[in-house]
């Protein structure tokens, strides 16, 4: 019965609990924490509905242990808007349509914040295969896609200097 005592920032606020050791990360912040805009679509690894950032990285949050996450910082979906204003990547989801029951949604929009990091420019084949690990039951890849790119040229756009931008030839 006796727990494992952990402490885990997740979206900027510092939760301490003792969990057991079997706990899922996924079971915590659903369980715990009440994050549950963060699903559990298999916890078997495969779906990616449970895609949370840890330390800024995405991880699929079924994958790992909650006493794994002791001293690190989670981000759920949840704590993606600041100020009630929509992160970009969730602003794109919604302007390109780019979902339908809305199950795969929180975790496509944590993996994609990710995969655009790491490629801020990328074309349909690189999303396709940054996406990979997130499956979308409704099959509505074609607008997700879109909407990852729109952000990445957004998030480039707005890291350019003013005049760089002015003369960036916006589509
Ligand atoms: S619930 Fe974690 S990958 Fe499906
Ligand atoms: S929108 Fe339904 S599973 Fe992706």
């Amino acid at each position: 019965m006796a727990g494992t005592p952990i402490t885990v920032t997740v979206d900027d606020v510092a939760y301490s609990d003792d969990v057991e050791p079997r706990m899922l990360l996924v079971q915590y912040l659903r369980e715990r924490v009440g994050k549950t805009g963060t699903l559990i679509g298999c916890d078997t690894s495969n779906c990616g509905a449970c895609t949370v950032h840890l330390d800024g990285t995405s991880v699929k949050s079924c994958t790992m242990f909650a006493v794994q996450a002791d001293g690190h910082e989670v981000t759920t979906v949840e704590g993606l808007s600041k100020n009630g204003e929509l992160h970009p990547m969730q602003a794109a989801f919604h302007e390109c349509h780019a979902l339908q029951c809305g199950f795969c949604t929180p975790g496509m929009i944590m993996q994609s914040i990710d995969l655009i990091k790491e490629h801020p420019d990328p074309d349909e084949e690189t999303v396709r295969n940054g996406l990979e690990g997130n499956l979308c039951r409704c099959t509505g890849y074609q607008n997700i896609v879109k909407a990852v790119q729109m952000a990445a040229k957004e998030a480039s756009s707005s890291a350019q200097p003013a005049s760089a931008s002015s003369t960036g030839g916006a589509i």
